[in-house]
């Protein structure tokens, strides 16, 4: 599970976030919508610790961290819910200069220390679940931009982290591309993956999303089920931003 506790981050004097509590079950997976600027990125980068928070609680399974302002959290507590979470971007962010199977197999030979010959075979694996597998030898480059997503996620998959972090998985797809990248994320969430993603496209959240996390203004506004935000929420601000992204609803839910 991953819970966060009263989570509070600052750029210099701006409060990005503040009081922000989450939490998800082992294999529950949470979308987190908001307009442009609310702090999505910054929570989900709070959660791998690419950002540090000054205040609050941060609880990766057994992995928890405290923050005060003016104290460190340990560096080995740091670097363990670093390898506890996998991040997903929204411009898929893959090495250039190395193949596919390259790319996922990075991390487990650099920071897991992991011979080549089972890394390539983890990561052929992970090719092939993500559909990718007939691609393992190609240069970044020459894929789709659907395909280096599918890539991307396969490498954040590597280490066998206990949640995935999406930051707008499908944004910088057309809508064809990001379909298959939905499908794969879609999958992974049947198979129990636990994940928090932050993402623009409601039909997205609508399909795979067990809760949906409404932020503005670096605060969480209200939360509940797709359905219940998408089409009751209950507070002013949620409805607004929702029917501004109504096109990307689902049909049957349209508002
Ligand atoms: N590294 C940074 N330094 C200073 N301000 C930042 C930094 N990253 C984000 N911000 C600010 O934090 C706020 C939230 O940004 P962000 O998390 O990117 O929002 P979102 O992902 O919801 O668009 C914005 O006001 C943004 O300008
Ligand atoms: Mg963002």
């Amino acid at each position: 599970m991953i819970r966060l506790g009263k989570l509070e981050k600052r750029f210099g004097d701006q409060l990005v976030l503040a009081d922000i509590d989450i939490e998800i079950a082992e294999g529950g997976v949470t979308a987190l919508i908001g307009p442009s600027g609310s702090g999505k990125s910054t929570l989900l980068r709070c959660v791998n610790l690419l950002e540090m928070p000054q205040r609050g609680s941060l609880r990766l399974g057994e992995e928890v961290l405290e923050f005060r302002p003016g104290t460190a959290p340990s560096r080995a507590g740091v670097h363990a819910m670093r390898l506890a979470s996998g991040m997903v971007f929204q411009n898929f962010q893959l090495f250039p200069h190395r193949t596919v199977v390259e790319n996922v197999m990075e991390s487990l030979l650099t920071v897991h220390r992991w011979q080549r010959e089972p890394a390539r075979e983890r990561a052929l694996a992970l090719l092939d679940k993500v559909g990718m597998r007939h691609k393992a030898d190609a240069w970044p480059a020459t894929l789709s931009g659907g395909q280096q997503q599918r890539v991307a996620i396969a490498r954040a998959l590597a280490p066998s982290p206990r949640v995935l972090l999406c930051d707008e998985p499908t944004s910088a797809l057309d809508p064809e591309l990001a379909g298959e990248v939905v499908d794969v994320l879609a999958q992974l969430a049947r198979e129990g993956m636990t994940m928090l993603m932050a993402t623009h496209d409601l039909r997205l959240a609508a399909a795979i999303a067990h809760e949906v996390v409404f932020l503005d203004g670096g605060r969480v506004v209200e939360a509940g089920t797709a359905r219940d935000i998408f089409t009751r929420p209950r507070q002013a601000r949620t409805a607004a931003f929702v029917a501004s992204l109504s096109e990307t609803l689902p049909e049957s839910w349209s508002i």
